[in-house]
């Protein structure tokens, strides 16, 4: 989510005359864009803030902004824990931000904008060689979990239409892009209660119906979905809409019952089995990742073996897992956070061990297998190098070259690791569709 902001705040500073320079050091304006889920998050937004602060004696007119959900969550205190920042702007101030540059003195836009500005996404300039891009459907969250600050920060759902949606899907094809990820707090609650139900289909199924038709475009995946919204349409999509990934980031959080009661999450770890179980029977080899929160207040030895039996039984290819951090004004911060550090570390440490075991089990099956591979970029390592993703979300790397992004090619897989898939390109390959 804030790397599409990031794209939008930049797209907006481009049309108003800036420009984005690759060195921090020339730079005479810092845009740091902040994340508040966590407190480490916070403190490290911070710390930087306050080295950017030196560049001030030596440039005048360098200015330094803090956006995104600190910014709405710590608003004016900002300007106390470090005087050199110029201005702050929540997440829903963001398309002021080329008006609040050119302010003197400290500058603060938090809370609602004065109009309404929910379409203001679709003002995107694109990079060249790209060919994935975000797509965000909907702002915000009703959801009310107890330990998550977004909702504060970000406000309630807010969703785009649907044609500008479709819209923006188009011009996105037109510059290139090959796959869009649909972004929303709660993607598969797209509509909520405000836009009908239509043969069975929810409003979100109906959107990537109507994204799956346009010709353009070639893959199509979605970020995050809740399982309390996981509903059976969307399941048959999965196996009906040839664009649409075989791959679903679920998060789950806990795998007890007690402590998803105590999260308010709605749902149990029965009904992520089914889920699961439902993808599963519905798209062959569907990759499932999660994330996790470990050391929720009162999280005792036997909630966490929960966890980790879910993680067993459902056997996820990748996790992200998270130590709990109490955030002000939640209202999990209003109890005890008396599960200690050392165990919280024990605990993601565990899971982290789990999941590259079940990585490797997943991977392993790809060994000697061609599997279809988008190419989207250059790999860090070795000159001819790129690397794509299959549509389950195994990242490969392989011998290309750079005139081939946005292709999708059959790369047969010759060696695995955790995290990473290597093979070689090959012509005329017949892929394994049960496989790819
Ligand atoms: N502490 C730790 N992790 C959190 N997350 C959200 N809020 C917190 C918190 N207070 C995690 C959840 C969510 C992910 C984006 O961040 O797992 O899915
Ligand atoms: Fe936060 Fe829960 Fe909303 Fe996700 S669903 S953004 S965890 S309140």
């Amino acid at each position: 989510m804030n790397e599409r902001d990031t794209e939008m705040i930049l797209s907006q500073l481009q049309c108003a005359g800036y420009e984005l320079t690759n060195n921090e050091k020339m730079a005479d304006v810092v845009i740091l864009n902040t994340c508040s889920v966590r407190e480490q998050a916070e403190i490290k937004a911070i710390g930087k803030s306050g080295h950017l602060a030196r560049r001030k004696h030596t440039n005048p007119n360098f200015k330094i902004g803090i956006v995104g959900c600190m910014a709405e969550h710590l608003g004016e205190k900002l300007f106390k824990l470090n005087g050199a920042i110029d201005f702050v702007v929540g997440p829903k101030r963001l398309h002021e931000l080329a008006n609040v540059i050119e302010d003197t003195g400290h500058s603060l836009r938090i809370g609602e904008p004065e109009k309404q500005q929910v379409a203001h996404d679709f003002n995107r300039k694109l990079e060249k060689k790209k060919c994935t891009a975000f797509l965000s459907i909907m702002h915000g969250c009703n959801m009310r979990c107890s330990y998550c600050i977004v909702p504060r920060t970000r406000g309630n759902e807010q969703y785009r239409p649907m044609e500008d949606i479709v819209e923006e899907a188009k011009f996105l094809t037109k510059n290139g892009i090959k796959e869009i990820t649909l972004l929303g707090q709660i993607v598969n609650n797209y509509g909520g209660r405000l836009m009908p139900t239509v043969d069975g289909k929810t409003p979100f199924v109906q959107l990537l119906e109507s994204l799956n038709a346009l010709p353009g475009i070639k893959r199509i995946r979605y970020m995050s979905p809740h399982p309390r919204f996981f509903s059976d349409d969307l399941i048959l999509v999965h196996k009906n809409l040839s664009k649409l990934c075989s791959s679903v980031h679920l998060p789950i959080q806990s795998g007890s019952n007690r402590i998803l009661a105590a999260m308010r999450r709605s749902y149990t770890r029965e009904k992520i089995l089914e889920i699961i179980k439902k993808l599963r029977d519905a798209v062959p080899n569907v990759g499932i990742s999660t994330d996790i929160i470990v050391g929720y207040p009162s999280e005792t030895e036997k909630d966490f073996e929960e966890t980790v039996s879910l993680f067993d039984a459902i056997k996820f290819n990748m996790a992200f897992v998270f130590k709990y951090s109490p955030r002000e004004g939640t209202k999990s911060a209003e109890l005890l956070d008396d599960v200690e550090e050392t165990i919280k570390e024990h605990r993601n440490k565990i899971l982290l061990q789990r999941v590259q075991e079940t990585s490797m089990h997943y991977h392993q099956q790809f060994l000697g297998k061609t599997v279809e591979v988008l190419i989207e970029g250059r790999a860090r390592r070795g000159a001819n190098t790129m690397f794509g993703w299959t549509t389950n979300h195994c990242k490969v790397l392989f011998e290309a070259s750079e005139n081939d992004i946005g292709k999708i090619v059959p790369v047969r897989i010759d060696s695995f690791a955790t995290t990473i898939l290597s093979g070689t390109i090959v012509q005329n390959a017949q892929t394994e569709t049960a496989l790819s």
